[in-house]
């Protein structure tokens, strides 16, 4: 069994590849939708968030977590490890490797929450693989707009979003785009849109094919799914964004308020 967390819906991108790389795969989703949204934290908070969710989901007795939020993955992962003893899968090397690999020009941008933009690891990954022009951007509203439904390529409010975010990536003529958070790739279409001959690379979609070519485990296909408020909101959105009917109620999450 394999947790996957990040603080609200951006995390469905990575369990919507799992299940589609590996129906077989047992995965338990745990959003924390009460600190929604972590992309504003301070490294602290977001440590001391990461920590709960992920110790509440090794209770569960998950024997690893893929960490399927890039202000996570970004700035308190290596903290993360070094506490728990838990194998936690983040999403920068992978989308970091699967761009590099795309990318013709070497002429990449990120796209991030303020958090992660701040930390440079996006950078600092592809600049470790050669040599490469970097631009990158906080686009926080894209959360909002995902938490919120506002995705459809036609969105007169998404499409202002992309627009006034992404008029440098234009003007930098990259090849390919990090979303270097999982929730910006439910605004794909509307970024496709803005920059057609772009290669958008979903960090989610990008560590749910690492972890699953790495992952020789077989299971029965199992899903539970938690959030710590709201599971009731939870439940709609993912419905909407895995494409039909959950196949188990959204719970509440059990949270580990000693840590
Ligand atoms: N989906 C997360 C990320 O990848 C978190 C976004 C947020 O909560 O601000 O960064």
């Amino acid at each position: 069994m394999i947790g996957v967390f990040d603080s609200g819906v951006g995390g469905l991108t990575a369990l919507r590849e799992l299940r589609r790389l590996r129906p077989d795969l047992d995965l338990i989703y745990y959003a924390d939708t009460a600190h929604l949204p972590y992309g504003t934290r301070s490294p602290d908070t977001l440590l001391r968030y990461a920590r709960r969710s992920v110790t509440a989901l090794a209770r569960m007795g998950v024997e690893g977590v893929l960490v399927a939020c890039g202000t996570v993955s970004s700035v308190v992962l290596p903290r993360l490890q070094r506490e728990l003893s838990l194998p936690l899968w983040g999403v920068v090397e992978p989308a970091v490797q699967m761009a590099w690999h795309r990318s013709r020009s070497k002429r990449i941008g990120v796209l991030g929450t303020a958090a992660t933009v701040r930390s440079r690891a996006f950078e600092r990954g592809l600049s470790a693989l050669g040599s490469a022009v970097t631009v990158s951007r906080a686009c926080p509203l894209f959360v909002s707009l995902a938490e919120n439904g506002f995705t459809a390529p036609t969105d007169p409010v998404a499409q202002a979003a992309v627009a006034h975010y992404l008029a440098p990536m234009r003007a930098a003529e990259v090849d390919t785009l990090i979303l270097g958070c999982t929730h910006f790739p439910l605004l794909a279409g509307a970024i496709s849109r803005f920059l057609p001959r772009v290669t958008l690379v979903g960090a989610g979609e990008a560590s749910a094919a690492a972890l699953c070519a790495a992952q020789p485990r077989v299971g029965h296909g199992e899903l539970a799914v938690f959030a710590t408020d709201d599971p009731q909101a939870l439940a709609s959105q993912a419905e909407r964004i895995l494409g039909g009917h959950l196949p188990c109620p959204v719970r509440l999450a059990p949270t580990c308020k000693d840590l």
